[in-house]
């Protein structure tokens, strides 16, 4: 089955030899092709270029049922990647907001057991049932937003019952959604009040209890540990990861986001996809990253939300390093899933080129989740998911129009999931 996008103003980063990531200056090579029409057959892109009634009548005469949607002069982008995202959680955190507003830190509301704490002790209570509801709803919300493919992580649990139970919303989640989603395992992202004083003991039932259980029931892809002072330290980092690796399960991290704590050479040396966060990141990190397998991933929403420090992507770009941009959504530090958000940011707080903040979050974000593949341009055989934007001047002006959805109609597996969208 076919269905051809006709009266396309511009198709925004196409690829004819698709690339798993862009690296440095490769970043600003954003390909475009003006009045385009894009054709896809079942779930995949399957011809794409300059809108002209032979190329179109040429596919409609093999296939005359095709349908045809009209992009009325409105561009068509791939969807963005979210590669980090704490989707599934119960109850919100708007009072640690405001007390963040009056002076107190993020640090300080953890170390009075508010926080990551605050956020498990709700989750404990919720069933899987009302967890399940309350994240559908988020994903529903990210997916009018242009999000095509999305990794969930557990680690509001803390305890093997709880993160299972997370783990296995994120499975129902993967089942129903029309989202393509990884999910990853972070029990590893506070110490629990019942192992306060023992984080040893609680590592070792990480490691010998809640990791064997998960890759039994094959409930995640990746493992991830918080490297943070008053957390997990880099030595953790590497001991959690010889586990985990050995379970098949591929390390991420939460490095240099409120320090300097070593979590991205600790990630790099066990074979991390990604180090995310990175406000702190150093020259030598950059060196360690430089070759490596490992992608930075950036959160401009949780760096803007909490008032961190601004990473440094200018110089990362110009050490010749990828970068990838996701939105960090959780009820703590980035209560936002809106991509297109944090491609402003990136734009207006880091200097990102529109060009590099697009590749950030559609090649570069899909490589932090193995799906760059498949995932993440506009190419012969990829996963048809993309978006069609309302009429736009230029492709700038997603960034520029930071509040503004300007998603119109979204199309997922090769099929429109909501259309009109205002
Ligand atoms: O990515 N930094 C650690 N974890 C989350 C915050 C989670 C929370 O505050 O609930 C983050 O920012
Ligand atoms: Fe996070």
């Amino acid at each position: 089955m076919k269905l051809i996008i006709r009266n396309i103003a511009q198709l925004v980063h196409t690829e004819i030899s698709p690339k798993l990531k862009f690296s440095g200056s490769e970043m600003s090579d954003l390909q475009t092709i003006s009045k385009a029409f894009l054709c896809i057959e079942d779930d995949r892109i399957h011809s794409y270029g300059e809108d002209n009634d032979s190329a179109v009548k040429a596919i409609l005469s093999s296939e005359p049922n095709t349908q045809i949607i009209d992009a009325k002069g409105g561009m068509v982008f791939p969807s963005w990647c979210d590669s980090h995202t704490h989707i599934v959680y119960a109850g919100s955190r708007e009072l640690e907001f405001v007390d963040r507003i009056n002076g107190l830190t993020y640090e300080q509301i953890f170390s009075r057991g508010g926080g990551i704490l605050n956020s498990s002790a709700k989750l404990r209570l919720a069933s899987e049932d009302e967890l399940f509801e309350s994240a559908s709803l988020r994903l529903e919300e990210i997916i009018r937003m242009g999000t095509g493919a999305v990794e969930i992580k557990s680690g509001y649990g803390l305890s093997t019952e709880s993160e299972l139970k997370m783990l296995r919303v994120i499975r129902r989640l993967k089942e129903k959604s029309p989202l393509t989603i990884k999910a990853t395992f972070l029990g590893a992202h506070a110490i629990p009040p019942e192992f306060k004083n023992n984080k040893d003991g609680y590592l070792k039932l990480i490691m010998t209890e809640m990791i064997p259980a998960i890759a039994s029931e094959k409930l995640a892809e990746y493992c991830d540990i918080f490297c943070e002072k008053d957390y997990f330290t880099s030595d953790d980092v590497k001991r959690l990861f010889e586990v985990a690796n050995k379970h098949g399960l591929t390390p991420k991290v939460h490095a240099e986001q409120l320090s300097h704590s070593g979590g991205i050479k600790a990630g790099v040396e066990s074979g991390a996809i990604s180090v995310d966060h990175l406000e702190f990141i150093e020259e030598s990190d950059m060196k360690a990253l430089k070759g490596s397998k490992t992608m930075p991933v950036l959160l401009p929403g949780a760096q803007f939300f909490l008032g961190l420090k601004v990473p440094p992507a200018r110089e990362m770009i110009k050490y010749g390093l990828p970068v990838a941009i996701s939105t960090d959504y959780n009820p703590g530090s980035c209560p936002s899933g809106n991509m297109n958000q944090m491609i402003s940011l990136a734009c207006i707080l880091y200097k990102m080129t529109p060009e590099e903040a697009i590749i950030a979050a559609t090649t570069n974000s899909a490589y932090a989740m193995d799906l760059s593949k498949d995932y993440g341009s506009i190419s012969k055989g990829k996963k048809a998911n993309l978006f069609i934007t309302k009429p736009i001047p230029s492709y700038a002006f997603l960034p520029y129009s930071f509040g503004s959805r300007l998603t119109d109609t979204v199309i997922l597996n090769g099929k429109v999931i909501c259309t009109n969208l205002n």
